[in-house]
């Protein structure tokens, strides 16, 4: 594996995007100009978080893509605890602590036939980092939960240990949160209340009325 180190990038994910490669890759900034989320929304990054992506090639059978996401949200949860830091999954794979988000991750696969050729699992880890104002109530770091800063280099060793980890379902569901609990249900058209019943091995969301979404369709709230 290669990793390429950037003092400022648009963004990681961007950058393993258009990079040709034959072996994994790990591209790690400082900051990002660009930096982007899930649904099309952007990511602050501003100096002092973690912000890193792995290129993974040949990870897995297409059919098995979710594995990625279990992967990559446990190894964040599993980095944080090494800080002793509590944090938990909210599904299919923010990671949260005390109801804040602290971590967001951006997977994007490329599949070839029945494999996922190429699968970019993108990182933003809310470390030393300020919050933007927009995000206070929402968000979190480890700044403020511990109350002193942590090196990011650490943070970061740790979490590319964590990824190369085979984290499974198991691991994925006993630090999953809201199964059981009552959750809202916002898909592109509406909103609406409903108790999950189980998050399946596929990834996939059942509801105890018995409905079953992926994570394509809907975010709960
Ligand atoms: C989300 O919470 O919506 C996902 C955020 C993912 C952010 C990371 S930061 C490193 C990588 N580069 C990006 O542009 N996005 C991901």
């Amino acid at each position: 594996m290669k990793t390429i180190y950037f003092e400022e990038i648009s963004s990681t994910n961007d950058y393993l995007k258009n990079l040709d490669s034959e072996e994994d890759v790990l591209a790690i900034a400082k900051r990002q100009t660009g930096g982007r989320g899930t649904k099309g929304r952007s990511f602050i990054s501003a100096e002092g978080g973690v912000y890193l992506s792995l290129l993974r090639l040949n990870p897995c059978k297409a059919e098995d893509c979710f594995s990625i996401m279990m992967n990559s949200a446990v190894a964040v949860v599993k980095t944080l605890h090494a800080f002793d830091i509590k944090a938990k999954i909210k599904w299919p794979n923010d990671i949260l602590v005390d109801g804040k988000k602290i971590c967001g991750i951006l997977i994007e696969n490329v599949f070839s036939g029945e494999m996922v050729a190429r699968s970019i699992v993108g990182i933003g880890l809310n470390v030393n980092n300020d919050l933007a104002k927009e995000i206070e109530d929402i968000a979190t770091s480890t700044k403020i939960i511990l109350n002193k800063e942590l090196s990011p280099p650490t943070v970061t060793a740790t979490l590319c240990y964590n990824l190369y980890q085979d984290y499974g379902f198991e691991d994925y569901s006993r630090h999953l949160l809201f199964v059981g609990e009552e959750v809202t249900i916002i898909t592109q058209k509406s909103a609406y209340k409903a108790f999950i019943d189980q998050i399946l091995p596929n990834g996939n969301l059942k509801t105890k009325d018995g409905k079953v979404f992926s994570a394509g369709e809907i975010s709960i709230r």
